[in-house]
């Protein structure tokens, strides 16, 4: 399962149980802070319409593939210019494997973030990646980047090739839970080679999805859905911050890495909901403007607002009501923190 702070794979079936019993078995839901897409790609799978967002560029990619592809693509722009063999069986699968065995590269990966490259502001090499891996991740990063730009690859086959190498890269990054900082020492897994596996894609109800990239505060007017779901983050850590390689291989530049952890800028991409003093705000002018009547929010018991702050922001906009579900929490390797909390699932209708 992808490491996500608040991925909510394993709470589907309460959030799914509760949109059944607020909507049916039918109609629009808006996910629009859709992360990793677990939630959006189970609505999918449920036979609901998904309009999801998310502010992060990695997002996006994660939420074209679990959303809008129904069956691989053909990718015929590499047929054409000799990439892959116009008698392919599996296009995707060759696209993978031609990436697979590129010649590595001594890029922008390697120098910034890992112990052969040196950063260019001075600091310390990091160790994001073995030197092998960092290296491999620039050749394919750097490929996919031709290929968008001689056209060769549609945008939903840019989405499913950075889907895919997000995936592989999780497997060995030097982390403990986030990016937002690497290991001194090179964990077990962090050394095994990069290599990108096909992804599963879900082959049933791929029409009718719509991906968007941005705030909700700026999208929500733009919405109109049965039911939006709301996940947005719970404490203080920004997510751009925590997950600013992700982003950076999404978004497939080459930003200056800043300090000893090497982050790239990541204001434009600040949340309000990380904040006490913006959060409520934010949660108040999206269920203003979006078209929709009924809303479901994840929302934590250490999260930064409590339970009746929350009841009095949303009972503005219509019946609340919540359920309580115990969880495991999200922990780094080396956390302190208790291992149970309570998630509240809050509903509101107008
Ligand atoms: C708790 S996570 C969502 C996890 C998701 N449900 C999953 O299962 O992977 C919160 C998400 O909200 C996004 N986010 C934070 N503030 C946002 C905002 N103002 N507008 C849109 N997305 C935002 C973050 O990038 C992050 O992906």
């Amino acid at each position: 399962m992808y490491r996500y702070i608040g991925n909510k794979t394993k709470l589907l079936p309460y959030i799914v149980d509760r949109i059944r019993k607020m909507i049916g078995d039918v109609g629009t839901v808006a996910d629009i802070m859709a992360g990793t897409g677990s939630v959006a790609l189970g609505l999918r799978k449920y036979g609901y319409t998904v309009v999801a967002s998310d502010v992060m560029t990695y997002s996006y990619h994660h939420l074209v593939t679990n959303l809008q592809i129904g069956e691989y693509p053909k990718f015929p722009g590499l047929v054409s210019n000799g990439i892959i063999k116009s008698d392919s069986i599996h296009p995707y699968y060759d696209v993978v494997s031609y990436l697979n065995g590129l010649n590595v590269k001594y890029s922008f990966f390697y120098r910034e973030f890992s112990p052969g490259g040196k950063p260019l502001n001075g600091c310390p090499a990091r160790k994001y990646f073995t030197s092998e891996n960092a290296s491999k991740i620039d050749a394919i990063r750097e490929k996919i980047n031709d290929w968008i730009a001689e056209k060769a690859i549609t945008p939903i086959e840019e989405s499913l090739l950075k889907h895919t190498l997000i995936m592989a890269v999780n497997e060995v990054a030097n982390i403990s839970g986030t990016y937002g900082y690497f290991l001194s020492n090179f964990r077990k897994n962090a050394n095994d080679e990069l290599v990108l596996k096909p992804v599963e894609i879900y082959h049933k109800n791929a029409v009718g999805h719509t991906v968007r990239l941005g705030f909700a505060e700026n999208l929500a007017g733009l919405i109109t859905a049965d039911l939006c779901y709301i996940d947005p983050p719970y404490m203080k850590r920004q997510y751009a911050a925590n997950y600013h390689i992700l982003e950076t291989i999404a978004r497939g530049d080459f930003p200056e890495a800043v300090g000893k952890s090497g982050l790239r800028d990541w204001w434009d991409q600040h949340s309000k909901l990380c904040t006490k003093t913006r959060g409520l705000q934010s949660f108040k002018k999206i269920m203003t403007d979006m078209h929709c009547d009924r809303f479901l929010i994840s929302y934590s018991e250490d999260g930064l607002f409590t339970l009746e702050q929350l009841r009095e922001c949303f009972g503005e906009f219509g019946t609340v009501e919540v359920q309580q579900i115990d969880y495991n929490r999200f922990r780094s390797n080396d956390s302190k923190l208790p291992p149970k909390l309570k998630e509240y699932l809050i509903s509101v209708e107008r």
